[in-house]
């Protein structure tokens, strides 16, 4: 485990992530230090969680509740801990809430559609949600959608006026936005939601690593029913993520997932199922996922996540003063830096979104990501509100995205920058077209369902 001494200083704790001195060959033939600024897709793994997961598939390997063998027992214990550091993690407790572990927040969210689809009302989402937050309902039944305003903030008097003249029985809401980083309030939203006999459910797939979550007792008003979140945008590996919910909910809706793990006695014509978490966890989870998640949730603990917030806010400040006085460039969102996480969506005059991710990443070695970012009903509506985007012909408009993580420095910001100016002013180099489906270069068949799956690379 991370010892706190060791993260006194902001480049101690770069020094723990082996991607930070990664480097990548420029389109020239230069190399630059990899700047990673697509934390809001995944988040590198630190040394401590690397060491923890590798540890596991060396060491320890085994299946958990299914052996009397030293590996399996141990496997197991190690594995139930995690539940009581997940539910710590976000102010949560094992007693009337669970955690349930699935593989990623689309199927956390899932479940959460899944348990709550037996009650009756509807399911009220909103304009800032990812899709993840919103097709899995959609799925179940028709939705409500409470808009955003023209800055791209929640209107909380559309979320009252669906409250007040609906029968809702789920208000699912993120916790900050994947574009734009803008974080609801949440336990006002909690409270209105709770007022109306509507339950909570929070998407926190961008809150989980960068802000304090605090589920609070389910006896307070403001309490949290659903928290999702998932090890890729919490600094540990792809496959594992996990849901906290109410004990007597999880426990009352039909297994997820019936299969291994989840009936206690199984007849050829009858199942008992046992209770949550294994009653929605079936077959064997990402036992190693999970236990390299909840080490990398005690790593930010042990930094400190209120720390982690004000490191990130201060780059996210720096960047938006910046780029606000930039002429040409159109950042989306609030302007309130401490409601945003470090996630900033942008436009530059004449340049496609498609273009300036490109030119980033071969002229300067800064990963950003750009398009729609699975969130099209928000993006449409930032560009309605404040325009900006330039298209490649054929293409659909988007932004250019980048996202701050715990080891970005003032630097990185001032990296980022420059590679903006270089754009505004036209300063790149190569000649870029754009790969894709459409392109000979890309095996049609594979790539043309694909969502938003095109690139531009220089020529040559
Ligand atoms: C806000 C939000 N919700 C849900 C998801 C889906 O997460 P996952 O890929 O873990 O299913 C994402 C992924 O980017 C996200 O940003």
């Amino acid at each position: 485990m991370a010892d706190a001494s060791l993260f006194s200083s902001w480049s101690q704790v770069c020094a723990e992530f082996p991607i930070a001195c990664r480097k990548v060959e420029l389109f020239d033939g230069s190399a630059e230090r990899l700047l990673y600024l697509d934390h809001a897709a995944s988040t590198h793994a630190p040394r401590c969680v690397l060491d923890r997961y590798v540890h596991f598939m060396a060491e320890e390997y085994a299946n958990i509740h299914r052996g009397t063998h030293q590996l399996s027992r141990s496997a197991t214990e190690t594995f139930d801990q995690c539940y009581a550091t997940v539910a710590g993690f976000i102010g949560g407790e094992l007693e009337r809430g669970a955690i349930v572990f699935l593989g990623n927040t689309t199927q956390a969210i899932d479940l959460v559609a899944h348990v709550v689809d037996p009650l009756p009302g509807k399911v009220l989402i909103t304009e800032l949600e990812h899709h993840s937050n919103d097709l899995p309902y959609r799925k179940r039944g028709p939705v409500l959608r409470a808009r955003v305003r023209e800055d791209g903030s929640l209107d909380m008097d559309h979320v009252r006026d669906l409250l007040r003249f609906n029968r809702v029985k789920l208000l699912a809401v993120t916790g900050a936005s994947n574009v734009t980083g803008w974080m609801p309030q949440i336990h006002a939203l909690a409270r209105i939601a709770h007022e109306h006999g509507a339950l909570i459910a929070l998407d926190c797939a961008q809150l989980l690593a960068h802000q304090r979550i605090e589920v609070l007792d389910l006896d307070d008003d403001a309490h949290l029913d659903f928290v999702a979140g998932a090890g890729h945008k919490a600094y540990s590996p792809f496959g594992a993520s996990f849901l906290y919910g109410p004990r007597w909910l999880l426990d009352q809706a039909p297994p997820y997932l019936p299969g291994g793990g989840t009936a206690s006695r199984v007849t050829a014509r009858t199942a008992e199922f046992v209770a949550s978490p294994d009653r929605h966890q079936g077959g064997t989870p990402n036992i190693g996922g999970v236990i390299a998640l909840a080490e990398a949730l005690r790593f930010l603990d042990t930094i400190g996540l209120d720390r982690i917030r004000e490191h990130e806010r201060a780059l996210t400040q720096k960047a938006m003063t910046a780029m606000r006085a930039m002429d040409g460039v159109t950042l989306y969102g609030p302007e309130d830096p401490d409601a945003r996480l470090g996630v900033l969506s942008f436009n530059i005059a004449g340049v496609s979104d498609l273009l300036a991710a490109a030119a980033l990443a071969q002229e300067r070695g800064i990963a950003c990501r750009n398009g729609r970012f699975c969130a099209h009903v928000y993006v449409d509506r930032l560009l309605q509100n404040q325009a900006g985007a330039t298209a490649e012909p054929g293409a659909t408009p988007g932004a250019v995205r980048a996202s701050f993580g715990l080891y970005n420095t003032l630097e990185d910001v001032d990296r980022l920058l420059e590679g903006v100016s270089m754009l505004r002013d036209r300063r790149w180099q190569g000649r870029y077209r754009v790969l894709g489906p459409d392109s000979e270069n890309v095996a049609q068949t594979e790539a043309a369902s694909r969502c938003n799956d095109r690139w531009m690379a220089p020529e040559g």
